[in-house]
């Protein structure tokens, strides 16, 4: 049979080509790789190194799908411990993908190279085992080590480059770019400046532009109307320059291990901002009170990979409800290596200039004095209860 693998071609995936056939039998190898936005050197290298090993060679554009997926996370403000999600959003997307190549192609299974430390292996196989494919992850399951790959790989001659094993384990797509493994493993280090791609180290200059949003979705950036994918690149590209989106932090993944993580995510930080600057515009108090339950329960979700659980579809209906209100425009100010929400304006503003004003005496009828009552009642609980308690003795 034939096995389809995500293929990168990194060391990982460089060293599970010959194993699937060796270790687990399979006559073919074919390798996927998924365009979720990476970097054009990555396909390229990947390319090479498939040609290499003599494997044939797929790349699946889902950059739409994934920029689809990502502004699913916009709506739901989502982020997980300081982190807006890139890889974790990317996995479903990767893996349906790759499943779609293997089934087209006649595969009877589908591998991927990740270990048995981390997340993704739960993602992509919480995707695949949704299928008759079998799955393997000979990594994991021949309890693989870096060093035993690189000797492997010597010993056999396989196509590993340099750059497959440098310094630091890389995951770039449009929403995020991690950067963890090496040095940075250590909690105490502090990263060098050249662990960032993306952000430069912020200065003190600024800029200001105006995002516009259509049912809680990005849609224009001062004015220009740009499809998903072109809007998130043009972000990361004009919010990286200022150093906006780095986040280094102890990340709590899915087995318990704490790890040490840093990303870069210029778009993603201020669409976030600004879709959550939107929000306090057009929301009730009690809608972003318990929308805020709602975001954390679906961040929580998109982390775990299970962008297709039943709860993801009931939290999904809550928060497209929601989004109906949340078109406008928000301008965000780049400074200091923030985005930060500077003006806000829509037509479904839960706000009234003449309710909020200390210059106008009656609004909708209601004067001032009347509040009178409420605040008579105010405390009045608190009061009672107060009264009622037995006084402390002290001697
Ligand atoms: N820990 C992050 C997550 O689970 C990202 C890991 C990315 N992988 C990498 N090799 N940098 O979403
Ligand atoms: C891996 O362990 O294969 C990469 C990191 C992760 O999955 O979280």
């Amino acid at each position: 049979g034939t096995v389809a693998l995500a293929f990168s071609g990194g060391l990982d995936t460089t060293v599970c080509v010959p194993l699937l056939k060796e270790e687990y039998g399979y006559d073919d190898v074919i390798g996927v790789t998924v365009d979720v936005g990476q970097p054009d050197s990555e396909f390229a290298e990947a390319h090479e190194t498939a040609d290499a090993l003599g494997v044939e060679h797929y790349v699946v554009d889902a950059k739409a799908e994934f920029a689809e997926a990502c502004f699913g996370a916009v709506k739901a403000n989502a982020t997980y411990q300081g982190y807006p999600l890139g890889t974790a959003l990317a996995r479903p997307v990767i893996a349906e993908a790759i499943l779609g190549v293997a089934e087209e192609q006649g595969c009877t299974a589908l591998a991927h190279g990740c270990t048995g430390k981390g997340n993704d292996q739960l993602r992509f196989e919480a995707v695949w085992r949704a299928s008759d494919m079998d799955v393997c992850a000979p990594v994991r399951e021949l309890g693989l080590t870096r060093e035993w790959e690189i000797d492997y790989a010597a010993e056999k001659g396989l196509p590993v480059e340099a750059g497959n094993d440098g310094e630091w384990s890389i995951d770039t797509n449009l929403w995020s770019r991690s950067v963890e493994g090496g040095d940075l493993e250590d909690p105490g280090y502090v990263p060098p400046e050249d662990i960032y791609d993306w952000t430069d180290a912020p200065t003190g200059e600024t800029e200001t532009v105006d995002i516009e949003f259509e049912a809680g979705v990005p849609v224009a950036v001062d004015g220009n109307e740009m499809e998903p994918v072109h809007l998130i690149e043009y972000l990361n590209d004009l919010a990286g320059g200022y150093g906006v989106g780095r986040t280094d932090l102890m990340e709590d993944r899915m087995l318990g291990l704490k790890v040490r993580e840093n990303y870069e995510h210029p778009a993603a930080t201020t669409l976030l901002a600004a879709h959550e600057a939107l929000e306090g515009l057009v929301l009730t108090k009690d809608e972003r009170d318990f929308k805020q339950q709602v975001d954390q329960q679906w961040a929580q979700k998109a982390y775990e990979g299970l962008a297709d659980h039943p709860l993801v579809s009931a939290l999904d209906a809550f928060v497209d409800e929601t989004q109906q209100q949340v078109t406008g425009t928000v301008t965000v100010k780049f400074e200091g290596g923030q985005a930060r929400p500077v003006a806000r304006e829509s037509e479904h503003a839960v706000y009234s200039a003449d309710a909020a004003s200390f210059d106008t005496e009656t609004v909708n009828g209601i004067e001032q004095e009347d509040a009178t009552g409420v605040a008579k009642y105010h405390g009045f609980q608190s009061r009672l209860a107060n009264a009622s308690k037995p006084e402390l003795t002290t001697d």
